[in-house]
């Protein structure tokens, strides 16, 4: 397979609304970013992906695009924006943005025109039904932030489709004039200097032709219209069409956020002869934890479950496509406090995870606070959280006469604001990260876990994030080794990564007590490893400790 500079660059992604407040209004901006830019050298990062930062209304933080060439006004200017891509440069960090192109804001020009008339210009930019004859809504689905996926548009009362919220009206892409403005608009941040796109929800956009109606899973209220809109009739075409008309004549980085992609379907994407996507983000490893009642019926980790997922993964791609790694983004809670333990074994733990995911082939993704160990929040009231899944879940719960502790607690456990709380860079007042009221809280433990005590402490899990991306840098076996599972006890993750006749053996304990594994190799050869000493071998056998994690080298 042909190299790529992606393929050895780790991926650091921030969510500027929680990243860093220049000034005081306790929301994050594009100066706040051009400040932190030489900690993120320290750090050793190639790529920062920002999430949205067009100007919104910010129904969802940002994932709702009233403009896509201008930037969010809490966010600062075209100017500023300009000056973060030179100062990123100028540190040989690149810029990827976020495209959200499934759906736009309900106050994007396009749509102002498209709730006017029938025959308005842009009337078929969206995808707009009258209800059926018997007056009920055009089809079943639901959308993904709750209640029915359409809305009645009084203008005209013909109802417009939003999977996500009401103010997320969904593009219709079936129309040729709208797909090539979408590439002009690509393009041109492309020519701004941009580095690439990180693709919201990109194999949503092609929905089945008549949009049937969809199985209604026992117990839910609406249909899963999955069936009819994920990777959908058109989507590969839509991707190559996509991929010759932009970015595709550029040297640039494109991963697409798809739900729902099996393996099979990341090879069609990411198969580098069919010019669709580098790389895409799957959700399968996400989902390991969700019962048949989906996000908020939250199941006990599986350590084999996820195994079994990672090598799935691992195995299919390898020399077909290409895979992206990650444990966090700003909709999934912190991994530390998912698969790890955020109190007795916060640092190993966290160290732990980072040493199974980094040494994984594929391009890493780090999400903002992760590599401080940052941890689930816990807040008291439903009244504390801001986020609109969380809201219009609770509320369509609340009228079923759901249980308000229980759900509370799938809240603190899965909810996207523990991703959300602002970085902790400090022991001051809101964790430093503004001089005002931030429009989220901070998580109150930002006194013990800051990024100011990561940097003085030389054994911070910072620090080790540090020496696995400059692993990553410095060696293709972690880039283009060949990988495979190692057989061990339920508790160990282990596999093996070769490349032109080198071996490392990655172990990683999951366990809170000492654990003994077999291993068929020498173990002096230490590459790596997340506490201060070597763990114990005994003839064959190495005893971790818990969640150890450690990397022995043959050759
Ligand atoms: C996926 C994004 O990551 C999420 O934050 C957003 O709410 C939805 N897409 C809708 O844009």
């Amino acid at each position: 397979m042909e190299q790529k500079w992606w393929h050895d660059s780790v991926v650091y992604q921030i969510y500027p609304r929680s990243f860093n407040d220049s000034n005081g209004d306790g929301i994050g901006d594009l100066v706040g970013i051009i400040e932190k830019l030489d900690y993120l050298k320290l750090l050793g990062i190639d790529v920062i992906w920002l999430s949205p930062v067009y100007d919104s209304p910010n129904d969802d933080n940002g994932y709702d695009i009233r403009d896509y060439e201008a930037i969010m006004h809490e966010f600062g200017t075209m100017n500023d924006f300009d000056q973060l891509l030179d100062q990123a440069h100028a540190r040989g960090i690149k810029i990827v943005m976020d495209l959200v192109v499934n759906h736009s804001s309900d106050e994007h020009a396009w749509f102002a025109e498209s709730r006017k008339s029938k025959d308005n210009p842009y009337r078929d930019y969206y995808i707009w039904r009258a209800a059926n004859d018997d007056g009920t809504l055009p089809n079943n689905w639901g959308s993904i932030f709750s209640g029915p996926a359409w809305e009645l548009d009084e203008a005209t009362n013909e109802y417009y489709l939003h999977l996500f919220s009401k103010k997320q009206p969904d593009l219709n892409w079936e129309n040729e004039q709208l797909r090539n403005e979408v590439y002009a608009m690509i393009t041109r941040w492309l020519d701004r200097g941009i580095d690439g796109f990180r693709m919201d929800v990109i194999n949503l956009i092609s929905k089945t032709p008549g949009l049937p109606d969809a199985d209604v899973a026992p117990g839910a209220l609406y249909g899963d219209g999955g069936q009819h809109y994920v990777n959908g009739p058109r989507i590969h075409e839509y991707l190559k069409e996509m991929n010759d008309a932009s970015f595709g004549n550029y040297d640039v980085l494109t991963v697409g956020e798809m739900p729902g992609a099996t393996t099979e379907d990341a090879i069609l994407y990411t198969d580098p002869a069919r010019d669709e996507v580098n790389m895409v983000f799957t959700f399968e490893h996400m989902d390991l934890d969700s019962g048949p009642g989906g996000k908020w019926d939250v199941l006990p980790f599986d350590l084999q479950k996820l195994k079994d997922n990672f090598t799935k993964w691992q195995v299919a791609l390898h020399d077909k496509g290409w895979n992206s790694l990650y444990w966090n983004n700003h909709d999934q809670p912190r991994v530390v406090s998912r698969f790890g333990n955020d109190t007795m074994y916060r640092v190993e733990s966290a160290k732990m995870l980072a040493t199974l995911l980094h040494l994984l082939k594929g391009t890493p993704y780090i999400y903002q606070g992760e590599e401080i160990g940052m941890t689930n929040v816990a807040f008291e009231t439903i009244e504390e959280y801001e986020d609109i899944e969380i809201r219009n879940m609770w509320q369509e719960r609340m009228a079923q006469g759901a249980n308000p502790e229980a759900l509370l607690q799938a809240v603190h456990k899965k909810g996207r604001d523990n991703a959300r709380t602002p970085i902790q860079w400090n022991a001051k007042q809101h964790g430093g990260f503004t001089t005002g009221t931030p429009w989220l809280k901070v998580n109150p433990n930002y006194r013990e876990i800051n990024v100011e005590r990561a940097l003085e402490d030389p054994n911070s899990i910072f620090y080790y994030y540090k020496k696995l991306i400059q692993l990553r840098h410095e060696h293709d076996l972690v880039v283009y080794g060949q990988y495979a599972l190692l057989e061990t006890a339920n508790d160990i993750y282990a596999y093996s990564r070769t490349y032109e006749g080198e071996t490392w053996y990655v172990y990683c304990s999951f366990a809170e007590e000492e654990t003994t594994v077999e291993v068929a190799h020498d173990t002096t050869d230490i590459i790596i490893g997340n506490y201060a000493t070597a763990p114990t071998n005994t003839d064959q056998e190495v005893v971790l400790r818990p969640y150890e994690a450690v990397v022995y080298r043959t050759e």
